[in-house]
């Protein structure tokens, strides 16, 4: 790891954890209220396998909508270009969980990490696959080389007795057509793909092929293609942070993704995937305390895709 990013991963992780905290735990999923909001942790995981951690980075953390750029990864790696056709790559400008366009679209999501975005492709992989569940969750193991991996029940069942927007959501597609399979089904594979538990160390390691061309950082293995890499990082960049893309790309200048957890994954592509979890969340949904960190690193490190 060049030693410069562990000294400014360092002093942005002291300047960040001085500040105080503006943002809010996301209570509508009742276990994310049981979080401790004081929790700050970051990892950088570098594609010459160098990495570097600070604070509570190897605390496991709920990575919600995280996972749903590895559920497109899966479903864009088995049905290729025409997954376009069933949701498209346009930044909807709107919160996560809206239903405000899915009427003027006629069922088709603005981009695939929107709440309604994200079931069209739960519901792609589970035409595609036999088990779904068991599937995706063996295709994040290999990701993240962990294979004691599992989804958290207590966290799913928490979302599933709550989520009723996204029963909303998932029956408003299906009316338009863009649901193939029974929404029951759909969804209860939607909560548990959100209910998956990493460490930042984890996620850095889990997200490093986007970093690295497609391929695993810890052994090389090819896990998309070059142009597919690009694409998904394109839409990170665009769409990672729904109402807020615009803002986190102009503040921090990296693709990445956020969940209601508080983690977000920034990446460098060619450099480094770097995870930075503090639960607290400004109104759009992102981690207060995530972007500052991230914005620090990428203006004292003067590294960013700009
Ligand atoms: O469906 C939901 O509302 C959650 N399981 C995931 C939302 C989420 O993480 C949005 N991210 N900022």
């Amino acid at each position: 790891m060049n030693t410069s990013y562990s000294r400014i991963i360092k002093n942005a992780f002291e300047e960040v954890k001085a500040l105080p905290d503006a943002g809010e735990l996301a209570t509508y999923i009742p276990e994310l209220a049981n979080v401790d909001p004081s929790k700050l942790g970051v990892h950088m995981t570098c594609i010459d396998g160098n990495h570097f951690g600070i604070g509570h980075d190897l605390h496991k953390f709920s990575i919600q909508s995280i996972a749903k750029v590895l559920s497109l990864t899966l479903a864009y790696k088995i049905v290729g270009e025409p997954l376009w056709e069933r949701v498209d790559v346009e930044p909807s400008g709107t919160k996560f969980d809206s239903l405000l366009l899915l009427e003027s679209y006629r069922g088709i999501p603005r981009n695939p990490f929107i709440n309604s975005g994200a079931i069209v492709i739960c519901d792609i992989l589970m035409t595609h696959l036999k088990d779904t569940k068991v599937e995706f969750l063996e295709f994040v193991r290999e990701l993240s080389d962990l294979p004691e991996l599992n989804y958290s029940d207590k966290i799913a069942d928490s979302e599933k007795r709550t989520g009723y927007r996204n029963v909303a959501l998932c029956n408003f597609i299906k009316s338009f057509g863009n649901i193939t399979n029974e929404p029951e089904e759909v969804l209860d594979f939607y909560f548990d793909m959100c209910s998956l538990e990493m460490t930042c160390q984890e996620v850095s390691r889990t997200f490093g092929f986007l970093a690295n061309e497609g391929c695993k950082i810890s052994d090389g293995t090819k896990i998309i293609t070059k142009n597919k890499c690009k694409r998904i990082n394109a839409l990170m960049l665009t769409c990672g942070f729904y109402d807020e893309s615009g803002e986190f790309a102009f503040r921090v200048g990296l693709p990445g993704k956020s969940g209601v957890g508080g983690g977000i994954v920034a990446l460098y592509p060619k450099n480094y995937a770097m995870v930075v979890w503090s639960p607290k969340l400004n109104k759009h949904g992102n981690s207060y305390k995530g972007m500052e960190l991230l914005e620090k690193v990428t203006t004292h490190s003067e590294m960013s895709i700009f």
